[in-house]
């Protein structure tokens, strides 16, 4: 099930780390059966932004494998809550720190992921300021701790680089057609310097670095009022209440299992390879299947309410992942109604949804 991979990895001057062989450029690991290997359950770990949504799954997985977790992140979008099953785990830290202050953690670190940024348009939209900082000086206050460490370094970029894409499905050597001064420049924005901060690392300072843009992820632990279609409308759904789609709700969407996008966060930090690469489900559904798939599950009878469209909403997403596929032997492989039938589920314990 867990579509992670043997590979590469980086050597860390004071990390823990051995380097592998560079398998992954060329092998085709069956994403079904593949684990992580044994040098990963000895590593030690820094995920920024690893109490939020997918930060914390990403914590409890590393966890899992055997790897040594310090989650860095200063609870802007994040809980206490998504990290609670870590509560008594000797080899999990929590540092609450904001990254975009310089910061440093003792000892070893053998793998960076970057993650701490607001991710929805609500939040985004709140915190225009800090979502550019975590996006400009977080990313280079967490380069700059891969380089001391001699860590390898993911970045968490987006399907956002793409912007309203005018081309479909979106491979990564498309650049993109974004609006560097509309509703959603901060985070997009923020995200294509962060990709190009990153970049520049590995040229210039030779940092082992890898970007994954991720497609939208859905699952458990997404705040019910985060603003993204998924949780609004199992939120609705739930409730009895009208399922607000946007626009005529023929935009589309791909929509990737949690539990998938942390399987291709995975390969490609187990990889050798800088990308970037898509991590994503190439199922593309419109909104209003959508809402209509998740109101079937919840077996609501709340109706449909068509409301006006966001500026700059993306008409259009669908990731190519042919290179994930090739490069790092990772496919997503949780059906969209299973993956949301375990969202619902998971969201019908909560206190509010009810
Ligand atoms: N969820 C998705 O569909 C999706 C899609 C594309 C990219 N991503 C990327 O994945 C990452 C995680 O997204 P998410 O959906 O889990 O969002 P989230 O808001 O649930 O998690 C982000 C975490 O970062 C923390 N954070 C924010 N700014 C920080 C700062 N300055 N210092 C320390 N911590 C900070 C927040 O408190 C939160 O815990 C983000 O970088 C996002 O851009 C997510």
């Amino acid at each position: 099930m867990r579509g992670a991979t043997t590979g590469e990895k980086g050597t860390g001057e004071k990390g823990t780390g051995e380097k592998g062989t560079a398998e992954t450029d060329t092998a085709e690991t069956d994403t079904e059966e593949a684990d992580m290997d044994g040098d990963w359950r000895a590593r030690r770990a820094v995920v920024t932004g690893g109490a939020g949504f997918v930060g914390s799954h990403l914590c409890d997985r590393l966890r899992e494998e055997g790897t040594e977790v310090v989650c860095v992140d200063n609870l802007l979008t994040g809980s206490i809550g998504n990290i609670a099953a870590r509560s008594g785990d000797a080899g999990f830290q929590l540092d609450l720190r904001d990254v975009s202050e310089p910061f440093d953690v003792p000892g070893p670190v053998d793998l960076v992921f970057h993650l701490a940024s607001p991710a929805s348009p609500h939040d985004y939209a709140r915190h225009p300021l800090e979502t550019l900082r975590a996006g400009s000086h977080g990313t280079a206050n967490a380069l700059d701790l891969a380089h001391r460490k001699g860590a390898r370094f993911l970045l968490a970029s987006t399907s956002e680089v793409y912007g309203d894409p005018l081309v479909h499905p979106q491979p990564e050597t498309y650049w993109g057609n974004v609006n560097p001064v509309g509703p959603r420049s901060q985070y997009d924005e923020a995200k294509r310097y962060a990709e190009a901060l990153t970049t520049a690392y590995r040229a210039a300072l030779g940092v082992d670095t890898v970007i994954v843009r991720l497609f939208n992820t859905y699952g458990p632990r997404m705040r019910p009022k985060d603003g993204r279609a998924v949780p609004t409308f199992i939120t609705q759904a739930l409730a009895g209440e009208p399922l607000t789609v946007a626009g005529d709700g023929s935009q589309t969407r791909s929509l990737c299992y949690v539990d998938d996008t942390v399987s291709g966060i995975l390969a490609a930090a187990a990889s050798g390879h800088p990308g970037p690469v898509n991590i994503g489900n190439p199922v593309e559904l419109s909104v209003l299947d959508v809402a209509r798939r998740i109101r079937a599950l919840c077996g609501s009878a709340s109706p449909i309410a068509f409301v006006d469209r966001p500026a700059d909403d993306p008409g259009l997403r669908r990731p190519d992942i042919g290179l994930a596929r090739s490069a790092l032997g990772w496919q997503p492989v949780v059906d969209v109604d299973k993956g949301l039938a375990m969202t619902i589920d998971w969201f019908s314990r909560l206190p509010a949804a009810g």
